[in-house]
């Protein structure tokens, strides 16, 4: 039997708590590889075409949580022109990360505008947060869409609250005021975090390349990292990091149900540490990850695998 609350496509690696709420909601998630243009478009085209129970797709357009790519142009086209079985899919197109380089900017097509053109003006729900820009966990958050999708969309939230958080709205928009000076922000966020980017790509490159042990996105801006370890070794890593005291995300998160059949894919963020610890973190991460990989090839070596 079907699950009653329909289908949604999940580029993957992807956001933990998409998929945690996509559980909740008892929506089945279907993965869909992602690169560095976005998700592999041939597939999503050929699902959303042929399964009316598919409903919807997240979108992570720019600097997507953990892959750090962006959509190309031709992606958000092709996302905006689909043709979909269901009459009422929708892309959750989660922009976090919009503001957030850290090396170079990338433009992203408006997905709305696009949409409109194509004749699919309810296709995107747009939003995002000033949760990274000010303060986590109480910045404000932003949706936009088609007047159809923003009518259904105020109805929901009438019946989930009677009013804002408005002295916060009031503080967000003093402070931050307008594009212009969002953008100064911004850059003053980059100079923050370009020094804990580039301590972990520059241990990667160091500890790490031409060994065969990983390999790793080196992305222009977003919050994280992607480490794509020899497969069969993510959770090792994970673990042998533990046990000397380096906590890392756990492996598996960024799949739906906490599955990643490769057991290959660890998500890094280099945020929070002050940097000395990060740099020792990532020089531990380095050697674990070495370590993980010559206990799997030794075992695939005497064919205990
Ligand atoms: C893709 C994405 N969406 C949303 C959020 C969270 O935003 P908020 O704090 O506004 O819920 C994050 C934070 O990690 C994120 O990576």
């Amino acid at each position: 039997m079907r699950n009653i609350n329909h289908d949604r496509i999940c580029p993957v690696p992807g956001y933990d708590k998409h998929f945690r709420f996509c559980r909740f909601a008892g929506i089945e998630m279907i993965p869909v590889p992602l690169a560095e243009d976005g998700p592999d478009m041939d597939l999503v085209e050929k699902l959303a075409a042929e399964d009316e129970e598919i409903k919807g797709m997240w979108c992570m357009p720019k600097f997507s949580n953990p892959y750090g790519c962006c959509y190309s142009d031709e992606t958000v086209r092709r996302l905006a022109r689909m043709k979909t079985a269901a009459a009422d899919f929708r892309l959750f197109w989660d922009d976090a990360y919009r503001y957030h380089w850290i090396y170079k900017d990338h433009q992203v097509l408006d997905i709305l505008k696009e949409c409109k053109a194509c004749g699919n003006p309810d296709r995107p729900f747009l939003f995002g947060s000033t949760s990274k820009i000010t303060m986590a966990g109480s910045g404000v958050t932003f949706i936009a869409g088609s007047k159809a999708n923003i009518d259904f969309i105020k109805k929901q939230f009438t019946s989930q609250t009677v009013g804002w958080d408005k002295m916060n709205m009031l503080r967000t928009v003093r402070f931050l005021q307008d594009i212009p000076h969002l953008k100064e922000h911004m850059a003053k966020y980059a100079e923050i975090i370009r020094p804990k980017f580039d301590a972990v790509l520059n241990t990667f490159d160091r500890e790490l390349s031409g060994t065969g042990a990983g390999d790793w996105t080196k992305p222009d801006g977003g919050y994280f990292i992607t480490f794509a370890a020899y497969p069969g070794c993510a959770k090792r890593i994970v673990e042998l990091c533990r046990e000397t005291g380096v906590i890392i995300t756990s492996a598996g998160e960024m799949h739906p149900s906490g599955v990643d059949p490769e057991d290959k894919y660890i998500r890094i963020a280099p945020t929070y540490p002050p940097l000395s610890e990060l740099k020792d973190a990532m020089e531990i991460f380095s050697v674990c990850v070495r370590l993980a990989a010559a206990e799997k090839r030794l075992a695939e070596k005497d064919g205990l695998q």
